[in-house]
């Protein structure tokens, strides 16, 4: 029995992705060079940093540690200025009804999420007050695919791994939730989220008779 949703916060409950897209490309564009949509979906679930190292080996560009946090700094600027425009319009279709529905059934909800802005992100959306706890960048030493931060949910809302269902849209994600015994359901493609047990393209397809599987 389900005693508790795990949700991962960019492209599952908001589609921040397309912000963190927008803000590498301009640090890609500005260092000279570009990438596209599908090397994107790499950085998906992944932290800052690891983000900024995948992306300056694709652009062959070597910097000192000191410039890479200069440039971490710069896109996570560009990328707040986007944030501070979000409304509570952008939770994803179905969201607010499902973490309702969970609320009602008992299910605690948790997230778990490799940004150090999520409580900002939530407080833009008006959605803090769903979440029972909170583990993001903030709390993990180890991210995605790693599943500490799912399992510091789980412990979180007194759950077991096997009580816990993971929702993600990252494929290091997905494979966070299945290395620490979860289910897992994909949030996007099936193509793309080969390893989760089901994939939703929407939660306007979630029902709590599909937690149970
Ligand atoms: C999420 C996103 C990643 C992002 C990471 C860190 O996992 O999917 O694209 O790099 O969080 O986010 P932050 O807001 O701390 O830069
Ligand atoms: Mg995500």
């Amino acid at each position: 029995k389900i005693k508790a949703c795990l949700f991962d916060l960019d492209g599952v409950i908001v589609d921040t992705a397309v912000y963190h897209f927008q803000a590498w490309r301009r640090l890609a564009n500005e260092l000279g060079f570009d990438f596209t949509e599908h090397q994107n979906e790499q950085l998906k679930g992944i932290s800052r940093m690891e983000s900024l190292e995948l992306i300056l080996n694709w652009g062959n560009v070597s910097l000192t540690e000191a410039e890479k946090v200069e440039w971490a700094t710069r896109k996570n600027d560009w990328y707040l200025d986007l944030v501070k425009l979000m409304t509570p319009n952008e939770v994803l279709p179905g969201v607010a009804k499902f973490l309702t529905d969970l609320r009602e059934a008992g299910i605690k909800i948790a997230l778990g999420s490799a940004s150090k802005n999520s409580k900002l992100i939530l407080e833009r959306i008006n959605m803090l007050d769903y979440f029972d706890a909170i583990i993001d960048g903030n709390n993990i030493t180890k991210g995605k695919p790693d599943p500490q931060v799912f399992l510091m949910g789980a412990e979180a809302t007194n759950a077991l791994p096997s009580e816990c269902v993971v929702f993600e849209d990252a494929v290091a994600g997905v494979q966070a939730a299945k290395a620490g015994g979860m289910k897992a359901i994909g949030v996007g493609s099936a193509d793309v989220l080969t390893e989760a047990d089901f994939v939703i393209a929407t939660f306007e397809e979630m029902t709590l008779e599909r937690l149970n599987f």
